[in-house]
């Protein structure tokens, strides 16, 4: 019901389990372009298993936790952000994203994450905000550094995928560095 214009032709919504089908055809779109990058919970195969995943954000967001945002691109569902941990007692969270091939390269997850950051630290005045990735997904931590983050670590070896291990980076950025970096 409610959106978010990032752009003329893109909005940004709450992904509720009544868009499970539509979610479902997106990642026939996106799977083996995210398998690499993402949590393996998220990349189902059916109906059923998108919807498990909203699911599983509708629940979590019910206690102020996780919370899940679709990206539609003139009308179609083509990626999206999330709050993957979320945690107001703590004063911290940690943003995650992705997006099918055809809509890379647009400033759309920048967009976004710039949106739910701006809620986190403004509305809701946390402290910091996290940013997790393969340390090899150079597209991803693009995003982190076009978001004024800081990498603040490296955990070796910690992402298993296909039976290599991959470090993951941890980057950050503060609520006094966001606003002053905010445009
Ligand atoms: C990570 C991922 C979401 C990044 O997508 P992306 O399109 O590169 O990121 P954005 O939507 O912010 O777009 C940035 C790109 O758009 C360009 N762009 C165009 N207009 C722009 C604007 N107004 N603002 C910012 N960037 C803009 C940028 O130059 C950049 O392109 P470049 O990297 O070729 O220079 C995507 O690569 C993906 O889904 N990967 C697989 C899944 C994944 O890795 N998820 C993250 C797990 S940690």
């Amino acid at each position: 019901m409610f959106s978010l214009p990032l752009r003329d032709d893109a909005r940004l919504r709450p992904l509720e389990t009544w868009h499970a089908e539509e979610f479902a055809a997106h990642l026939d779109r996106a799977r083996e372009h995210i398998r690499p990058w993402v949590g393996p919970a998220f990349v189902t195969d059916d109906v059923d298993g998108a919807r498990a995943t909203i699911r599983r954000y509708a629940e979590r967001q019910a206690t102020d936790g996780a919370r899940l945002y679709g990206i539609w691109l003139d009308d179609v569902l083509v990626g999206g952000v999330m709050f993957t941990d979320f945690d107001a007692a703590w004063g911290s969270c940690e943003v995650g994203c992705w997006l099918e091939p055809a809509a890379e390269g647009r400033g759309l997850i920048t967009e976004a994450c710039r949106a739910l950051l701006d809620w986190a630290f403004t509305t809701r005045g946390l402290h910091r905000a996290e940013w997790h990735c393969r340390a090899d997904n150079d597209r991803s931590y693009a995003v982190a550094e076009r978001l004024g983050m800081v990498l603040e670590g490296v955990r070796r070896e910690a992402w298993p995928f296909e039976g290599a291990r991959y470090d993951k980076q941890i980057w950050g950025v503060l609520a006094s560095e966001w606003r002053a970096h905010r445009p």
